[in-house]
């Protein structure tokens, strides 16, 4: 039993970990009480950002970061998933493996694009030298029609920009007329975040700097990590986690925020948004972080995010596995507001309707509240926990308090969110899947996701005056 993560331990080589480690951890989860049914998960230890989200070979591919030997942030490497519906995904494992010269401490995050016949990856690899300095290089790897990886030994970008930190990750790619372009997450050495874009006429480069994306004249903080441009409705959207940005220019609650922007427009020349709008928090819940978006080739923006946070344990880390994805959401916009809905897909989990107050783990409940009025559900166990939310359509708000849901966790950062949503009656759907939730407000105008972490096993809806449909969902994993 590992009793002190030391940095040692966590960057060990993968060769050199004895077999029985994961078979050990395997053995901890079969015997979980927190694991999910329909939610992606990690088979093993910590799963962090979602990366290289893609439509490739007429399937969906999607790339979990992962450290498969414990609950704790190590050598990270991609494992990686595939989708005939964006609802029920394999597990092939490890795929992207750390290791080499150019990601020597880790496959950091990444994205995808088709190139031909084969889809092409691109990442930063975390390298440090004996001193422990930290050396990003954005590196590429080809996945072919096959499912076979094979990596590009020479790093794409081999520096940060000079001016900018070691704090230089993330990449983004994407294509527009002709050219390749990515985003990079980076920090200034004046400690202000960016996001800066290469471009290139082949994906495998030569990748030369552009310019920096231009997307607000707010202060975003020290650090801008795993920024997305996604096109919504013909509109830019950017969706990024900017570390250290003031409560004045964004009002957020976790440790870290998840925010977008919304453009009027976007000026390729000079990577502008045109008429940018406010900063905004995607999600107004507890632990949404390092969201990935796609223009899918069916039309739609789609995203997934990571629910977890940096610098946070979770109470699933002594079972051995800690965090999940979000459920894949569509996008839309309105007046410059994203509204975001699981993917329609999704339906297709409904088994059937609940009549009793007992739900099962994994359910659908249709919350109604009237215009005008005040009202509450109640998510209990029989252990005497309960998620509470609190609908308020005289002042449009919505709260839910998690503080006696179960074990205690992120307490720093309280036990209680709020959304604010456009005065009427209210409308929530809320997709539990054991221990984590997402609430759609409204439409998806307000999304409002967190993890829970009960004792109690069997589940009950109690209400007052809303109105109520709970359907069953299917366990799929
Ligand atoms: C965000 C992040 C990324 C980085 C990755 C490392 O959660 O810090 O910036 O690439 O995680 O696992």
């Amino acid at each position: 039993m590992i009793t002190e993560w030391t940095t040692k331990l966590r960057y060990l080589p993968y060769k050199e970990w004895p077999k029985q480690q994961i078979v050990d951890i395997k053995q901890k989860i079969s015997k979980s009480h927190w694991r999910l049914g329909y939610h992606i998960q990690p088979s093993t230890g910590l799963l962090n950002d979602p990366n290289g989200f893609s439509y490739f070979n007429g399937q969906w591919h999607l790339f979990y970061q992962s450290f498969p030997y414990g609950p704790v942030h190590g050598l990270k490497n991609w494992t990686h998933l595939t989708s005939d519906d964006l609802v029920k995904w394999q597990d092939h494992g490890p795929l992207l493996l750390p290791g080499d010269k150019q990601d020597s401490h880790g496959a950091y995050s990444g994205s995808a694009i088709p190139v031909e016949d084969k889809l092409f990856l691109m990442y930063t690899g975390n390298v440090r030298d004996k001193d422990w300095v930290r050396h990003p290089k954005q590196d590429g790897a080809w996945l072919d029609s096959q499912n076979k990886l094979k990596k590009i030994a020479t790093p794409l970008i081999d520096e940060p920009k000079a001016g900018f930190t070691d704090h230089f990750r993330d990449p983004q790619i994407l294509k527009h007329d002709g050219i390749y372009y990515c985003l990079i997450g980076a920090r200034k050495k004046d400690d202000t975040g960016h996001v800066l874009v290469y471009q290139a006429d082949h994906v495998t480069g030569p990748w030369q700097y552009k310019t920096e994306l231009k997307f607000t004249n707010q202060p975003m903080g020290y650090m801008i990590e795993c920024p997305n441009l996604v096109f919504v409705d013909g509109q830019p959207v950017l969706i990024f986690c900017p570390q250290g940005i003031s409560q004045s220019v964004l009002d957020h609650k976790n440790i870290y925020p998840n925010a977008y922007v919304v453009g009027k427009d976007f000026d390729w020349e000079n990577f502008q948004f045109i008429e940018p709008s406010i900063i905004q928090n995607l999600d107004d819940g507890f632990d949404v972080y390092a969201t990935e978006a796609l223009n899918a080739p069916d039309g739609r923006a789609l995203i997934v995010s990571w629910v977890g946070l940096p610098d946070t344990t979770y109470p699933s880390d002594i079972e051995g596995w800690a965090n999940c994805y979000s459920l894949v959401k569509e996008l839309h916009l309105e007046d410059n507001q994203l509204y975001q809905l699981p993917v329609v897909e999704n339906d297709k989990l409904i088994k059937k309707e609940l009549t009793t107050s007992e739900i099962t783990p994994q359910s659908k409940i249709s919350i109604n509240l009237d215009e005008g009025k005040r009202g509450q559900v109640y998510v209990k166990t029989n252990r005497n926990e309960e998620l509470q939310i609190r609908l308020d359509a005289v002042n449009g708000k919505i709260l839910v308090d998690r503080t006696n849901a179960g074990e205690s966790f992120a307490t720093d950062y309280g036990t209680k969110r709020e959304s604010e949503v456009s005065k009427g009656s209210i409308n929530v759907e809320l997709y539990l899947d054991n221990t984590v939730f997402e609430l759609f407000i409204n439409g998806g105008q307000k999304v409002l996701t967190g993890r829970m972490f009960p004792q109690g096993q069997q589940f009950f809806v109690e209400s007052e005056n809303v109105q109520l449909q709970k359907f069953q969902l299917e366990k799929i994993y």
